[in-house]
């Protein structure tokens, strides 16, 4: 008995990386799998086959059910075709893992227009797109449903020299609170991964080549979480963003502190800057 038996899931930029183990590990707990990803580098120039296909023959061969996709999660008709596939392919949807993603650093001041455009499209864009196309199929289906968003440090937190990454990123942490709030009538949880793991996307990073962190952070460590949050041992949980390093998990909590109120009248800037750390909280 596997945790996704019969279920049917679409993992977006399952060529590769993350998405794959994503992948291998929901065909490993019974689920059929949609395998979409464009198959372009990772700035996300270029189109190919290849990627998805592997990935698909690897299941396969392994005794498991996959259907390809290569339409790109950044417009509404991409989404929608990702969502027929499954649709076509498997007669349902009850997953969705928002997965897909691409990179673009630059620092602030000389970041083009086209850099910020391309990465909010895959990233925000896209997460919105085949969100709103698989929820439209869940609701319709009245079996409620899973979508598992992946957000990052670099949004929650900020990470310098991705700006358009990062707002991305923060961007669907925004989206997962809204859309959780929405669709959890329909019985659909939204909640988000912020992952951390060597793919092609970090391994050029100075701290992914020091001695153990392959390891560490191999993507295989990123996907229990994710078919946790995916199975029924989650129903209850909605609206959470779940960080996971290698093998370590943790929560993402947005704090207000707890502040200062005037009685009467309006703050002057003077006092505000007399109260500044109580209004921090420090
Ligand atoms: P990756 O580059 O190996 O995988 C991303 C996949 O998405 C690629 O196979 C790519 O072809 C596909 N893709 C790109 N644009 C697409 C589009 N428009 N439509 C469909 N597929 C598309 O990178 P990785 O590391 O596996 O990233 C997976 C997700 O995890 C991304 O959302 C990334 O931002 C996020 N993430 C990764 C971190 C890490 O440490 N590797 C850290 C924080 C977040």
């Amino acid at each position: 008995m596997g945790l996704l038996d019969g279920k049917v899931a679409i993992i977006t930029g399952s060529g590769g990386g993350i998405g794959r183990q994503h992948a291998l590990a929901f065909v490993k707990e019974g689920a059929k799998v949609v395998i979409n990803d464009v198959g372009g580098d990772r700035a996300g120039t270029g189109t190919n086959a290849r990627a998805a296909d592997q990935v698909v023959q690897e299941i396969k061969a392994r005794g498991g059910q996959a259907a390809a996709n290569f339409d790109s999660v950044s417009t509404t008709a991409g989404a929608e075709g990702i969502v027929n596939t499954a649709v076509k392919a498997f007669g349902r949807l009850d997953i969705l893992v928002n997965n897909a993603g691409i990179l673009r650093d630059k620092t602030l001041l000389k970041m083009e227009d086209e850099l910020w455009d391309s990465v909010i499209a895959v990233h925000l864009r896209g997460t919105f797109a085949c969100t709103k196309a698989a929820a439209n199929v869940m609701k319709e289906q009245g079996t409620g449903g899973r979508i598992i968003n992946t957000t990052s440090v670099a949004g929650l937190i900020g990470n310098f020299g991705q700006a358009n990454y990062g707002a991305a990123k923060a961007g669907i942490y925004g989206f997962t609170r809204v859309a959780a709030l929405e669709l959890i009538k329909y019985g659909i949880t939204v909640n988000a991964i912020a992952p951390l793991a060597i793919t092609r996307m970090t391994e050029d990073l100075p701290w992914a080549k020091a001695e153990g962190v392959k390891e560490q952070l191999d993507p295989k460590h990123i996907s229990p979480i994710v078919i946790y949050l995916a199975s029924d041992l989650a129903k209850d949980i909605n609206g959470k963003i779940i960080g996971v390093q290698g093998r370590m998990l943790n929560a993402f909590v947005m704090k207000t502190t707890s502040g200062v109120t005037r009685e009467t009248g309006e703050w002057t800037p003077q006092e505000i800057a007399q109260n500044i750390e109580k209004i921090f909280g420090e």
